[in-house]
């Protein structure tokens, strides 16, 4: 036993410095590559029978989460871009994807540490590769809407946005027999009317972000690692990218980072259901109306 703690500690002096490194270490796996043919109609994916997933490494799960609830009926609001939590709880969220390289990636990094996340899918892609989405379910992982084809609703018509999410959300009910629960516009653009109809006749809390490492305007993993590192607090939405292969590179140290910080990560849908679980103990101790 003695030994094996030795061993362990050893293996954390080793690994848990929680570096962001340099890009120079960090060089895409698939450099140099021929490029990915992209399919331009959907891809039939009735069998799967190739994929199996990863083993979890470690000794044990290192971030359970599963007991929280998800039910968020209970909170307040529409529009959220961090929620008050009672712990050092985070959700990590990743948009635009899936893509077909990067996502599965990432969810072997997110499954390797037990880790939960919600991925903002745009519908297009959701019909390009269903397979993904279904993966990202099965393994525990939230799917919020980011609109069929990722234009800016703020300038679009009710009528143009009711198509486009009944789109997005049937999109993601064919891929994983699921729908989604929250919202992302794109580029967080959304007028407060909107929000107002959108919430009421789709059920969709809007989505924000408290995190931005600002990942779209690549500037290197190191970069996205140490931004998300320098702000996350407990409660943050942390938004990124499984579109861009440099996001999802800094994404090892990243989690391993926020992970030695003692945050716990857990989906939107949860994060939203502490708040309602804040708002009902407050209530709790309240004197007795007279
Ligand atoms: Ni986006």
């Amino acid at each position: 036993m003695k030994f094996l703690v030795s061993a362990l500690g050893l293996v954390f002096l080793g690994t848990s410095l929680g570096s962001c490194g340099s890009d120079k270490t960090q060089a895409t796996p698939t450099a140099g590559l021929p490029s990915p043919v992209v399919p331009t109609k959907p891809v039939k994916t009735a069998n799967n029978a190739e994929y199996r997933t990863p083993p979890v490494k470690g000794p044990v799960p290192r971030n359970p989460d599963m007991a929280f609830t998800a039910d968020f009926s209970s909170t307040g609001g529409i529009s959220f871009s961090q929620v008050k939590v009672p712990g050092k709880y985070i959700a990590m969220t990743f948009d635009d994807g899936p893509q077909p390289q990067n996502t599965p990636r990432l969810l072997d990094m997110l499954r390797a540490r037990n880790i939960k996340a919600t991925f903002y899918v745009v519908g297009r892609n959701v019909d390009l590769y269903p397979q993904i989405v279904r993966r990202a379910v099965a393994e525990g992982h939230e799917i919020g809407s980011h609109s069929y084809t990722h234009r800016l609703f703020s300038k679009l018509s009710d009528s143009e946005i009711r198509e486009d999410l009944t789109k997005t959300r049937d999109a993601i009910g064919r891929a994983a027999g699921i729908q989604p629960r929250t919202l992302r516009p794109p580029y967080g653009g959304l007028l407060q009317r909107q929000r107002e109809w959108i919430h009421a006749e789709f059920g969709y809390p809007i989505i924000l972000w408290s995190v931005d490492p600002l990942d779209w305007k690549r500037p290197g993993s190191a970069a996205v690692c140490s931004r998300i590192l320098a702000a996350t607090r407990p409660g943050s939405i942390v938004l990124a990218h499984d579109l861009h292969g440099a996001t999802v590179d800094a994404m090892p140290a990243t989690l391993d980072g926020l992970l030695q910080r003692g945050f716990q990560f857990v989906t939107v849908s949860q994060l939203l259901a502490m708040k309602g679980e804040v708002a009902t103990a407050q209530a709790a101790v309240q004197p007795p109306m007279p």
